[in-house]
């Protein structure tokens, strides 16, 4: 889908993916330290708006303008909008800050491979030395067992495809790739969501916690 195509989607009266923070998200920032935090393909917000709550200076970056209009209003409304900043930016063809975040995520971005390898690299990139890099997306699994989500093969992925995707980067040690299932309500099975967390360390082998 296009820019275009997802500011159509994003036009509705009330948020697509409401205003809590992704579940895998939240459970795996939690704990974190607050610095500076990238939410790539951040949509209306919710996961960087949820950061800005916890004390980090956060953000979000996408390419429908719709969707950050929407995340804009979200964050004066939990009054946060101080420490949130929302920017439009391709991240498959726009090259992100380097170094410049204590963490990035990448939530539910969908793309085929090569340029999800591409966004990928890009958002690792913009970690800093002792940052954690967080990947959270639908299962290429789910598609046969899970449920929602696209429906198409070639946007979805597995934790080994993530791992691939970012093979290289020796300075990246994977600390997390795992599937991960996710309760719909009224459905009667779980969707299945594919997880990946890295940590990019800094030269004396030291992470943020
Ligand atoms: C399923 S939504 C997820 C939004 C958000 N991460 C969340 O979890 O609520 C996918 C988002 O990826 C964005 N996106 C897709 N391709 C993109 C690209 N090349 N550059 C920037 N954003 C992109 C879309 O605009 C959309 O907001």
């Amino acid at each position: 889908m296009d820019a275009q195509a997802w500011d159509a989607r994003y036009g509705g009266a009330e948020p697509l993916w409401g205003v809590e923070p992704n579940r895998f998200v939240a459970a795996e920032m939690s704990a974190a330290t607050p610095g500076r935090a990238l939410d790539v393909a951040c949509g209306e917000g919710r996961n960087a708006i949820w950061l800005a709550s916890r004390g980090w200076q956060a953000v979000g970056v996408d390419f429908s303008k719709q969707g950050l209009e929407r995340a804009a209003q979200l964050a004066r409304r939990a009054g946060v909008a101080d420490r949130v900043d929302f920017q439009v930016v391709d991240v498959v063809h726009e090259t992100l800050p380097a170094g410049s975040f204590d963490a990035v995520i990448v939530a539910y971005l969908q793309l085929p491979q090569t340029p999800r390898r591409a966004a990928l690299r890009n958002a690792a990139a913009a970690v800093a030395p002792g940052g954690t890099l967080l990947v959270v997306g639908h299962d290429s699994t789910n598609l046969a067992d899970g449920v929602g989500g696209p429906q198409d093969i070639e946007v979805l992925f597995t934790p080994q495809d993530v791992v691939a995707d970012l093979a290289g980067l020796t300075e990246f040690v994977v600390q997390k790739a795992q599937k991960v299932r996710r309760p719909v309500p009224d459905a009667d099975r779980d969707a299945i969501d594919a997880l990946v967390r890295l940590r990019r360390e800094t030269r004396d082998g030291e992470s943020r916690k």
